[in-house]
């Protein structure tokens, strides 16, 4: 299989601090081709010899932002573990209710559009429920947990111009890790 040919945006981009414009359906053609290309990607990023042989960086989840498309669209990749993705498509999605709970990744988040270490934590909810559109303009309602729901609150942030970076104060980048459960 090719790599889809996707540019993804670097964080120097001003464009990523933009808010996405919610979506109208149908989707085009090129939407459609760029959420199926964007899943591939993510795809193929988490297989470790790919991964090596076009020098990329495992990710599980990307924004349209990146892609320079201020459109409110995410997709998330999701390891079922047995070989097979899980391949999410959420369009104009909006958090219904979350946990009190709130978890962190303690190797840090990672982020297609940061090419550097960064230290910190950021708090997540261990689980919240969306209502979001598919492809096919039909609206759908998910409960995401644990990594699942990191992504999903990750990529939203994406959507309303947020950076995981910008959640961590530098002064400060573990600050109340001790309150939360981390995965
Ligand atoms: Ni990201």
């Amino acid at each position: 299989m090719k790599l889809p040919k996707i540019e993804i945006l670097d964080e120097k981009n001003p464009i990523l601090h933009k808010v996405s414009e919610e979506v109208t359906f149908p989707l085009d053609k090129e939407t459609k081709k760029l959420i199926d290309d964007s899943l591939t990607y993510l795809e193929m990023s988490q297989d470790e010899e790919i991964a090596k042989k076009y020098d990329i960086r495992a990710g599980m989840g990307l924004s349209f932002v990146q892609l320079g498309i201020l459109k409110r669209i995410f997709v998330v990749s999701e390891d079922m573990g047995d070989g097979t993705f899980e391949r999410h498509v959420v369009i104009n999605p909006v958090m219904k209710s979350h946990s009190e709970e709130l978890i962190f990744v303690g190797e840090g988040e990672g982020c297609l559009s940061i090419n550097r270490p960064v230290e910190g934590i950021v708090p997540r909810y261990a689980r919240c429920t969306f209502t979001a559109f598919d492809e096919n303009g039909d609206q759908y309602e998910i409960r995401v947990r644990e990594d699942i729901s990191i992504a999903y609150q990750h990529e939203l942030d994406h959507l309303n111009g947020i950076l995981f970076v910008d959640k961590i104060d530098p002064k400060n980048p573990f600050k109340n890790k001790n309150k939360m459960r981390e995965i």
